[in-house]
């Protein structure tokens, strides 16, 4: 049994959680319906992330030259924007709860690239960039915090990781979009087109219902009662609802992340997401294309590379679907990331022999490498990042928790991206691909000894669990 293995049973355990295992074909295409519906927020964080470094090519058209730092300032301001909406995501959807703070969200995206798409200047389309951003920061935290409270313990991984693989296909369908309007040199309508997705948010959010686990913490019982009875067997309805009752109440003020108790906890959340960002998955995402020009490839074939490398990623995140709940988390997570440390330190090397220049044998290594890469993140660390928070934290500092890790995670986002163009003058693209390796072993080490494995847990019998410091003691025999 590993050592951090949090014990999943299949029958009803008094004081130890609900069994899932009569989950129904019906209640199941509903749960899957929710997640669905919510990971379109997912589709419009990898669309609008990934859609500017086409759009930023044609912006001359409409606002004539453009320097580079305005450049810099509409790819990053989305990120920066990302952080102050995952810090109020939290904290609103805790309040008020998390179908209103969603509608708030789609309702943000809506506003935000029409009036990017339509903006009659560099200034306005800079600021809208800042105000997507804060509907994406916002949606990378509620929707797997949606998801992992409507889903029942044993579809709950696969659930929540529909979020990434929505993010990987946003990611994708950007670059298909770019490459396909980059002969009208269309901007406005790349950004436009995210209405599309945007709508539809908004509407399927009306439909939906809000969180059970909202619904207990706020008291509303009878609420939770009836949204639970699409998702769970009738006899598991109860034990939830006394299970999610029974965890310790507290206020979820920001000042209680810093009790003793939470520390180790909340550390786990932080680190993992700035580990996600300082491996380097967005330079690949952002700048391959770029990496593979400088380095002596066409045009066109960089962005086949970029557009393959799309598919890499979204093809891993469906195999880190089908198996996050049968093989569990932390096998995911150590495995990518051990592949991660490999694909990095072939590019690396490939760039130190090459002296930079990347040609015959030297290219088709790095471009097989940078796959490998970002595969190996799309089966552990992409997916499972997300779904861990939304998973390893008490019910009632959950939004404020996500909001610390997601906020870490754009955050660490900004500062690589920025940082990249200037690390690349200075220590080289090998020098800079070791040092991401550095930290991709370190991510390893880190897991190995730190994160806890949640697979096929109730969520409060996770929370349960955490509040045992031995989950955090590798050597410890918890079973
Ligand atoms: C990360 C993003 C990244 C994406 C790539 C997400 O999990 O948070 O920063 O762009 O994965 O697939």
């Amino acid at each position: 049994m590993s050592t951090n293995r949090l014990e999943h049973d299949t029958a009803t355990v008094p004081g130890k959680g609900i069994a899932s295992g009569a989950v129904t074909k019906a209640m199941s295409r509903h749960v899957v319906l929710v997640a669905a519906v919510a990971a379109l927020g997912g589709l419009l964080f990898g669309y609008d992330t990934g859609v500017v470094s086409g759009a930023l090519l044609f912006l001359h058209r409409s606002f004539g030259a453009i320097g580079s730092f305005d450049k810099e300032l509409v790819v990053s301001l989305l990120l920066v924007g990302a952080v102050v909406g995952a810090l109020g995501a939290g904290r609103i959807a805790d309040k008020v709860g998390r179908r209103p703070t969603m509608l708030i969200t789609a309702v943000v995206f809506i506003v935000g690239v029409l009036a990017a798409a339509f903006s009659p200047s560099l200034e306005l389309l800079i600021a809208m960039r800042f105000v997507i951003g804060l509907a994406v920061g916002s949606a990378s935290e509620l929707v797997p915090l949606f998801i992992s409270e409507a889903a029942p313990p044993k579809l709950r991984g696969a659930l929540v990781s529909f979020n990434q693989l929505a993010v990987t296909i946003g990611i994708l369908v950007a670059s298909l979009v770019d490459y396909a309007l980059a002969g009208s040199e269309d901007w406005r309508l790349m950004f436009g087109l995210a209405a599309i997705p945007a709508a539809l948010l908004f509407v399927g959010m009306v439909f939906q219902d809000e969180s059970p686990h909202w619904l207990i913490r706020k008291g509303r019982v009878e609420d939770a009662r009836r949204v639970l009875a699409k998702v769970l067997p009738t006899d598991d309805i109860e034990p939830e609802i006394n299970d999610v009752q029974s965890l310790t109440v507290s206020k979820g003020r920001l000042h209680d992340l810093l009790k003793p108790s939470l520390r180790k906890v909340i550390l786990v959340g932080v680190i993992l997401a700035a580990l996600q960002q300082v491996t380097g998955i967005n330079t690949v995402i952002y700048y391959l294309p770029t990496l593979l020009k400088d380095a002596g490839f066409g045009s066109s074939s960089s962005l086949l590379a970029n557009v393959g490398n799309g598919i890499v990623n979204v093809a891993l995140t469906i195999v880190a679907i089908r198996l996050v709940d049968h093989v569990g988390r932390r096998p995911l997570l150590i495995g990518g990331m051990c592949g991660m440390t490999l694909g990095l330190l072939v590019v690396a090397v490939d760039f130190l022999v090459s002296g930079g220049h990347l040609h015959g044998t030297g290219a088709t290594v790095a471009v097989i490498a940078f796959f490998f890469y970002t595969g190996s993140f799309g089966i552990g660390l992409g997916p499972v990042f997300w779904l861990l928070i939304s998973e390893i934290y008490p019910v009632d500092v959950r939004g404020q928790a996500m909001s610390l890790a997601t906020m870490t995670n754009w955050g660490a986002n900004f500062i690589v991206t920025i940082s990249f163009l200037t690390l690349l003058d200075v220590i080289h693209a090998s020098g800079t691909f070791f040092l991401f390796s550095a930290l991709a072993i370190f991510a390893v080490v880190y897991t190995i000894m730190r994160v806890p494995e949640t697979r096929g847990e109730s969520l409060p019998q996770i929370e349960r669990d955490l509040e045992d410091e031995r989950q955090f003691k590798p050597g410890s025999d918890r079973k």
